[in-house]
């Protein structure tokens, strides 16, 4: 296993009623600034249940925060925070919520009107002010994470950052606020959970049986427990979904394992581009990234079609190619698409590039060896 360090400091609340518990986790003497996205939250009832629960507190809004959050906008927001003498964020949403609320808690620390600069330079140098998270919409794990995407229109830009002292102080995980989604969001969400334990769990093989058995878990969960909750959205299909996401990307599975983010660095270039959601851009890419890289990949993904696909294959790459298999089938079962074609967008390899360039990520994988004439073959392969 290689060394690691793992701190989480989020308090978990899940389940139905815990928002109304969120006034004793917010400091009593707090100025609160609630954030929130395009308007969800005042149609599905859980923006009444947040100010109840926050009764008497002082508490200043901005909504609006879109999609893919703009640093724009949160330089908006940001401002109004420091007028106002905001000390706490709570982020009420889904992943674009979170990660903005996270962020926008840095922001506003820095006392600068723009710090992207200083934010991508070293996001860990700035001490946020404390935020919470109430979610909506699991997907990201953003709700117990250190990691922030944000994305500039100024800069045409979509990158992470990551800071350990952004981690959320609470998540409110009510399964039961799932139930205003659309099909096409808790697709999604589905897929981009099981896209995130796949990076980190098919790399170079190490040491690690704890983060390999409950990577596979997850993965087990996700296939099983998704076309459930488009079908069902019953209570049970909810609640796994919603604790499985937030398992796939709070740390655990990553810790003292090699991880491959290529799909996700691919995946924003390609949002940033052409606006598809996120989970989409994942699954027109990773099919691909995953036969491009078999040779390398071979032993864990191997493992993975035996382990979580039941594939009763001797041939280690044969059972690799049987597994990415069943992986396009499941996204595809997700209605996401497996091809660039299928998004129906025509998508420039060098735009990519020009953008992964730009963002510093030009060496990807677990072996770092994912340059960009790699980049411009899978996405021919992914075409
Ligand atoms: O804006 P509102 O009105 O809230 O509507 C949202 C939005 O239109 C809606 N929604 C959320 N909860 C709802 C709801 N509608 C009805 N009922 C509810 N309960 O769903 C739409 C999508 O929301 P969004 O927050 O954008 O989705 P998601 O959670 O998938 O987040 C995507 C963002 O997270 C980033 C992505 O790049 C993207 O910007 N990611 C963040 C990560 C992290 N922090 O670790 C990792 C991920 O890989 C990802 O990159
Ligand atoms: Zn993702």
């Amino acid at each position: 296993m290689m060394t690691f360090q793992l701190c989480n400091p989020t308090e978990i609340r899940f389940g139905k009623g815990q928002i109304a518990t969120v006034g004793d986790l917010v400091p009593t003497d707090a100025r609160i600034l609630l954030l929130y996205g395009g308007g969800s939250i005042k149609t599905n009832g859980v923006y009444d249940q947040v100010m109840t629960a926050l009764a008497d507190r002082p508490v200043e809004e901005f909504g609006g925060v879109e999609v893919n959050p703009y640093y724009e906008t949160l330089q908006q927001a940001a401002r109004i925070g420091r007028e106002k003498g905001v000390s706490f964020v709570l982020g009420v949403g889904g992943g674009s919520v979170i990660d903005a609320a996270k962020f926008l808690a840095a922001m506003i620390a820095t006392g600068l009107d723009d710090p992207w600069d200083r934010l991508a330079a070293d996001p860990g140098s700035v001490v946020p002010l404390p935020n919470g998270a109430i979610l909506t919409l699991p997907a990201t794990g953003s709700e117990s994470n250190p990691v922030s995407v944000i994305s500039s229109t100024v800069r045409s830009l979509k990158i992470p950052f990551a800071s350990q002292a952004a981690r959320p102080r609470f998540a409110i995980m009510d399964p039961t606020t799932m139930l205003s989604l659309g099909r096409r969001q808790l697709e999604n969400g589905a897929v981009d959970a099981f896209t995130h334990v796949l990076e980190q769990y098919l790399t170079l093989p190490v040491n690690a049986p704890v983060q390999y058995g409950f990577s596979e878990t997850l993965l087990k969960v996700l296939i099983e427990w998704g076309p459930k909750l488009i079908e069902t959205r019953s209570e049970e299909a909810c609640e796994n979904v919603m604790w499985a996401a937030n398992q796939a990307l709070n740390g655990l599975i990553g810790a003292g394992v090699p991880q491959d983010w290529s799909t996700h660095m691919i995946g924003h270039a390609i949002t940033a581009l052409h606006g598809i959601d996120h989970a989409r851009t994942l699954t027109m890419i990773m099919p691909s990234l995953l036969r491009y890289k078999l040779k390398d990949k071979s032993a864990m993904l191997a493992r993975y079609a035996r382990n979580v696909w039941e594939i009763d294959e001797r041939d280690d790459g044969r059972a690799a190619e049987l597994a990415i298999e069943r992986t396009e089938d499941f996204m595809a079962r997700m209605s996401c698409p497996v091809r660039i074609s299928q998004a129906g967008i025509e998508l420039d390899p060098q735009a990519v590039l020009d953008h992964l360039q730009h963002a510093n990520q030009t060496s990807l994988g677990e072996r770092a060896d994912i340059k960009g004439d790699d980049v411009r073959r899978i996405i021919a392969m992914a075409a």
